[in-house]
């Protein structure tokens, strides 16, 4: 309604006249407290309504004995309708350290609304409309470490969004915003970033010096964007600290040689939910540190040694949902601690992969679970014939297992595990 009135600017007088009128219409109580967890003084700001853009929000509201607002380290503002947020905030509050919005319901914030976040450490903005991030906003915030806008509608950001704090900055939060494209210069300078989460995105292409400065960080999430065929070889190339990678739901269907080469500290891999179809010779070999690769819901045919390499860090990996038929003989030597291995519904149903000429011997592993559609019954229960058996759980030397059948399910403990020829069902 206030949307629509504000066209007419007789009728937008006429509002503000209303919004003077109405006793303390902008003016919110805090609720003071020392927070339990991190003993800190804060101000917990509930119902705040500031319609219009040029309305400042007032603080009010009594402060704990012996208290006053040069002692509160953190506001956090909920369920409230602030349009824009003024320098208001940080004026009453010198000593702001975390300033926290969640369901704000912010459109703007002014360019001027940070100039007094001297001590200001984490600024979080959750559920906004914001569109954009005004220009050096954040200029004199000399000890910001964790920036998050999440989920508030951005579609761009500027070269200089980050200026006089890109060698502060260790935390960077723009998860399920509306960004497209990541230019060489955005992340410029951020030397001492650790965490960049820009999942849930629509970024459809990255320059290939986009990351060149993060040299420092150690999680990078690109995953739920439009990222489509393939992504520069250089990429990740100076990522050298990178230990968590999730590529997860793009449209990737094709890996650069080269795209992983350098991410020597690299532990998990989430490549799940894209288009691969091939993983090329070399590919992972030099991902010595890999903890997990998951590489569900693609559609690789075949896996091969030489794609690989040693990785006798590797515990989990799963390849669940593709169109894999075959897997290179002796490719599980060169994972010695594997524990976990996924590998169902695939093309496997010919029994190319798990056949009983060449069996896939896990008896020198650790592997405590597998799961797979793969095996069947080479010497069934008397009278159920060769059916399909699905491997649930195998731990402690015993393993359960689930036979399909026209009558139904069955579950059965499995024997021994050395090869599917041996396993041997007992209801
Ligand atoms: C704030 O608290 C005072 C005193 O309890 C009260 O009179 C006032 O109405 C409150 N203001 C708002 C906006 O809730
Ligand atoms: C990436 O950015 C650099 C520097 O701005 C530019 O020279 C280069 O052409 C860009 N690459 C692509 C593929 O657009
Ligand atoms: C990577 O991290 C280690 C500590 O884990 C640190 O000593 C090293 O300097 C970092 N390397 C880079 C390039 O930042
Ligand atoms: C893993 O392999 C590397 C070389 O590829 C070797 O240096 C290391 O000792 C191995 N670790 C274990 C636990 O076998």
């Amino acid at each position: 309604m206030v949307k629509i009135l504000k066209q007419s600017s007789s009728k937008c007088i006429f509002i503000m006249i209303l919004f003077t009128f109405l006793p303390q219409s902008n003016a919110a109580n805090c609720s003071y407290a020392i927070d339990h967890e991190n003993h800190k003084y804060t101000c917990v700001l509930k119902n705040a309504h500031v319609l219009l853009d040029n309305f400042d929000l007032i603080i009010e509201g009594t402060h704990l004995q012996g208290y006053s607002d040069d002692d509160v380290k953190v506001i956090s503002i909920s369920d409230s309708v602030i349009h824009t947020i003024q320098n208001t905030i940080f004026e009453k509050f010198k000593n702001l350290e975390e300033f926290l919005i969640i369901d704000g319901e912010v459109q703007a914030i002014n360019s001027n609304a940070l100039e007094s976040c001297e001590k200001l450490e984490t600024f979080h903005i959750q559920d906004a409309e914001l569109n954009k991030i005004p220009s050096r906003l954040f200029e004199n915030c000399k000890k910001l470490k964790e920036l998050t806008f999440n989920n508030c509608g951005i579609t761009t950001l500027e070269n200089d969004v980050f200026y006089g704090i890109d060698k502060e900055l260790q935390k960077l939060d723009f998860s399920g915003n509306k960004l497209k494209s990541l230019s060489s210069d955005i992340f410029k300078g951020l030397i001492r970033l650790k965490e960049l989460n820009l999942a849930s995105n629509e970024i459809e292409s990255i320059n290939e010096s986009a990351f060149n400065d993060l040299i420092e960080v150690e999680k990078l999430m690109l995953n739920s964007n439009k990222i489509k065929s393939s992504l520069p070889s250089s990429i990740f190339k100076t990522l050298t600290n990178l230990t968590e990678l999730d590529l997860r739901k793009n449209s990737i269907s094709e890996l650069k040689v080269d795209l992983f080469k350098e991410l020597k500290n690299l532990k998990i891999l989430d490549l799940s939910s894209n288009d691969i179809k091939e993983l090329p010779e070399e590919i992972f070999t030099s991902l010595s540190n890999l903890k997990s690769i998951y590489l569900d819901f693609n559609n690789i045919k075949r896996l091969f040694i030489n794609s690989f390499g040693e990785h006798n860090q590797t515990l989990i990996f799963t390849i669940d949902n593709n169109k894999l038929y075959s897997i290179q003989p002796g490719f599980f030597n060169n994972f010695a601690s594997l524990a976990y291995f996924h590998a169902t519904e695939n093309d496997c149903m010919d029994d190319y992969i798990f056949n009983h000429d060449n069996p896939i011997d896990f008896s020198d592993k650790k592997v405590k679970d597998i799961l797979h559609d793969c095996y069947y019954f080479h010497d069934p229960p008397k009278g159920f014939g060769e059916k399909y058996i699905t491997l649930l759980w195998i731990g402690l030397g015993v393993a359960v297992c689930m036979c399909a059948f026209l009558y139904g399910l069955h579950f059965y403990f499995v024997r021994s595990l050395k090869r599917e020829a041996q396993i041997q069902c007992i209801e």
